[in-house]
């Protein structure tokens, strides 16, 4: 009885599509015609190009980042900073902000402030000499290793609170610390010490 009823049903399912009367099956397996609803018309709310474009929208919207303003730039932004102050041989003070983590070299020539630096920082030259004006600040700093020592052995004008800019590295303890820079620099290790001489810093 069940087994003559099912095949009518599709002896009917048959000729409905056979007229175009179905236009469609929906994804719970009901035919659409003309005349009926899928009860869940899954399938073709996502083929809707409109939901798809949603779709993807939303996607986009929820894994896009937006950089900050702290993320623009050339990096220092959103860094912990100090106060340095490095004073020239005329006496004349530029004050700077340097993140944590960078020497006094490198902050320098980042503000245009002439302290030479001729090895680049490899511990081969004392150019980068400068006079930490403040003791109390001079003993905040990690004691110099032997190969800054024997570098500043050959500075020009070497004094109790001499120290290899390049050496000085930026830390919270340092903030307000006031760098002298030398009148002179010798530049013994990197021209060879027959060549050496001591010239001003201008
Ligand atoms: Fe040469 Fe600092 S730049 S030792």
């Amino acid at each position: 009885m069940l087994v003559s009823r099912l095949s009518r049903i599709g002896v009917q399912t048959v000729k409905q599509l056979a007229r175009g009367m179905c236009t469609s099956l929906c994804r719970t397996g009901f035919l659409q015609t003309p005349y009926s609803q899928c009860r869940q018309p899954w399938f073709e709310l996502h083929t809707d190009p409109k939901a798809f474009q949603g779709t993807l929208f939303q996607k986009h919207y929820l894994f896009s980042t937006t950089a900050s303003g702290s993320d623009i730039g050339d990096g220092s932004e959103g860094k912990e900073m100090i106060s340095v102050t490095f004073v020239d041989k005329d006496g004349e003070e530029k004050h700077i902000k340097v993140p944590i983590g960078m020497s006094m070299l490198e902050a320098a020539h980042e503000h245009d402030i002439e302290l030479e630096g001729a090895c680049e920082g490899s511990l081969a030259c004392s150019t980068c000499h400068v006079i930490v004006m403040d003791v109390e600040c001079y003993n905040k700093l990690e004691d110099p290793t032997d190969e800054e020592n024997d570098m500043l052995d050959l500075a020009f004008g070497l004094t109790e609170t001499s120290r290899l800019g390049c050496q000085v590295i930026a830390k919270p303890e340092l903030d307000g610390i006031r760098l002298a820079i030398p009148a002179a620099t010798r530049n013994f290790a990197v021209d060879g010490f027959e060549g050496g001489s001591a010239h001003d810093n201008i």
